[in-house]
């Protein structure tokens, strides 16, 4: 008998993490991917992959993350990125006003590319900040609102609500299929 598990899926699941660049969207997928946090600036080129394979409504999902580059010079996020998709995460920074004031366009971006049956997830990151905050959880929450979206404020540094971020997308996406 092997000691070794390795968790076996009972589906896959693609999300694609979009939002400006410097908000946090790789930061957030390592930690909940390899519980790994790092203040070191290193922006994406391109993209980025991670998977975790984690049980949601009592089914194991392999996840697959696409973790995009937020600097505008790597940006051409279209139909590639999102075909198969079955969840966008916005990502913005709750201690810069125009990460925030740019949800508007990614979300004008995923709406043309993406899927009808997409799930979308808005997130506040950098809440351990709250000296630095500009952008009220209240202010958060009624745009998620306003375009149909899911909510969470977190902390990629702290480790604050990541996980719960994560599995309020994935149970709506498996609650859906
Ligand atoms: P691009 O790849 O250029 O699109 O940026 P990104 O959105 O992936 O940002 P990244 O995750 O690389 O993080 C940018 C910076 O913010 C890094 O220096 C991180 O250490 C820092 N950072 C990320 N999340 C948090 C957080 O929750 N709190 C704090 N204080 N800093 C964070
Ligand atoms: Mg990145």
């Amino acid at each position: 008998m092997t000691t070794l598990e390795i968790p076996r899926a009972d589906w896959q699941c693609k999300l694609v993490v979009i939002g400006d660049s410097g908000v946090g969207k790789t930061s957030v997928m390592r930690r909940f991917t390899d519980n790994e946090f790092s203040f070191n600036f290193v922006a994406t080129i391109g993209i980025d992959f991670k998977v975790r394979t984690i049980k949601v409504k009592e089914k194991m999902i392999k996840v697959q993350i696409w973790d995009t580059a937020g600097q505008e010079r790597f940006r051409s996020i279209t139909t590639a990125y999102y075909r198969g998709a079955k969840g966008v995460i916005i990502v913005y920074d709750i201690t810069s006003l125009k990460s925030f004031s740019h949800v508007n366009n990614w979300v004008i971006n995923f709406n043309r590319w993406a899927g009808d049956d997409v799930q979308a997830l808005l997130v506040g990151n950098k809440c351990d900040l709250e000296d630095q905050r500009v952008v009220t959880k209240m202010a958060g929450e009624k745009l998620a609102k306003e375009h149909g979206m899911e909510f969470s404020e977190t902390s990629a540094k702290d480790c604050t609500n990541v996980d719960i971020a994560f599995m309020r997308i994935l149970e709506k996406i498996v609650e859906k299929h």
